[in-house]
């Protein structure tokens, strides 16, 4: 029986607190995209994540943390860390820090890598439940591995049924609706990891005369897997096939529009911006694909995305969905 969201009032949000400091599992409201949470530093709820997610424990979570401070209790911050850190915290950027020694976080959080990847979120009620919990807190995406990403508290419903989740706070729609930046910091290199809802023009006004930044999406100079576990070539998929950059759509194929959509096509259509406006593009990404996965429709034309600003993460995101699936998500 899928559980049935909750509204995040100041109560709920404590009780919340309770059930993961109890191990059980949260899904919550981020800027981003909803979060699955547990108590970072228990492995046995950090284990229900895997579990419920169906997520392979080779891929590490993310851990969310109110302030720098937390974050520099867990993971060494070098310079370059710091200042991307005082300039985006909080807010959508993740950053692959090495462990401390004395880390107080479950192995398994990192998937046994000596690094953690950290993130500090924004939104009114992921803060507030860090706060209430007084743990870190381990949150992935609160989808179904290989899933598209949840922005609305019905679609975790739809997606995670496992009885460990306690509770869904619900607090509407995600703002951005695309997942954060995720970037790991080597000297004077920024990596981007994952692009994400902090772009790398954003970054390249914060990280200083010396320091660069390296991109390399799937597809553009190869593939990122190797770095970022996760980022494996087919992800946030829908159930139906994806096909990329179509500009004249085929009867039977459900529409996902940007901009001015072809005259005459007669199937269902999601449009992310009529505009052309990527920020809202991104916001409406995951909701469209799964309004269109919805349909009687016998696949998904996207129309092209200009790859500048957040089009980098949105084309990111539709390349891994359209890519070939290692088993069929609907057997
Ligand atoms: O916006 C977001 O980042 C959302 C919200 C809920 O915070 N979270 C999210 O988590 O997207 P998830 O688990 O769906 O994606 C995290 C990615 C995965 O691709 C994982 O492989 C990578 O981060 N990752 C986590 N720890 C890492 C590490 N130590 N080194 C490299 N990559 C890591
Ligand atoms: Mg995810």
């Amino acid at each position: 029986m899928p559980l049935t969201p909750i509204t995040a009032t100041d109560a709920n949000i404590r009780l919340a607190g309770e059930h993961l400091r109890a191990g059980q599992l949260i899904a919550f409201p981020t800027e981003t995209v909803y979060g699955l949470g547990a108590d970072a530093s228990n492995g046995e709820a950090v284990a229900r994540i895997f579990a419920a997610k169906g997520r392979p424990t080779f891929n590490p979570l993310i851990v969310n943390v109110l302030d720098l401070k937390m974050a520099q209790s867990f993971a060494h911050l070098p310079p370059l860390a710091e200042r991307l850190a005082m300039a985006f915290w909080p807010g959508g950027l993740t950053i692959v820090l090495d462990r401390r020694s004395n880390c107080p976080l479950s192995d398994l959080v990192s998937a046994g890598l000596p690094s953690v990847a950290i993130r500090c979120p924004s939104h009114r009620v992921a803060r507030a439940l860090q706060r209430e919990a007084g743990c870190p807190i381990a949150a992935p995406s609160a989808n179904r591995s290989g899933h598209v990403s949840a922005t609305a508290a019905s679609h975790v419903a739809a997606d995670i049924t496992d009885p460990a989740l306690a509770m869904i706070l619900d607090d509407g729609p995600c703002p951005l609706g695309i997942e954060s930046t995720i970037v790991e910091v080597r000297g004077d290199v920024v990596r981007v990891l994952r692009p994400g809802a902090v772009t790398n023009d954003e970054m390249a006004t914060v990280i200083g005369g010396t320091a660069r930044i390296e991109t390399s999406v799937s597809g553009e100079t190869g593939n990122t897997a190797r770095s970022s576990p996760g980022q494996l070539e087919s992800h946030y998929a829908p159930r139906k096939a994806v096909i990329l950059n179509v500009s004249a759509p085929l009867p039977d194929q459900a529409l996902l529009a940007f901009g001015k959509p072809p005259s005459g096509h007669n199937g269902p259509i999601v449009n992310l911006s009529p505009d052309g406006n990527l920020v809202e593009a991104a916001a409406r990404l995951f909701a469209g694909l799964r309004e269109l996965d919805g349909t009687s429709a016998l696949s998904i034309a996207a129309m092209p995305i200009p790859g500048t600003g957040l089009g980098l993460a949105i084309n990111d995101r539709l390349k891994r969905a359209a890519a070939p699936r290692p088993v069929d998500p609907a057997k």
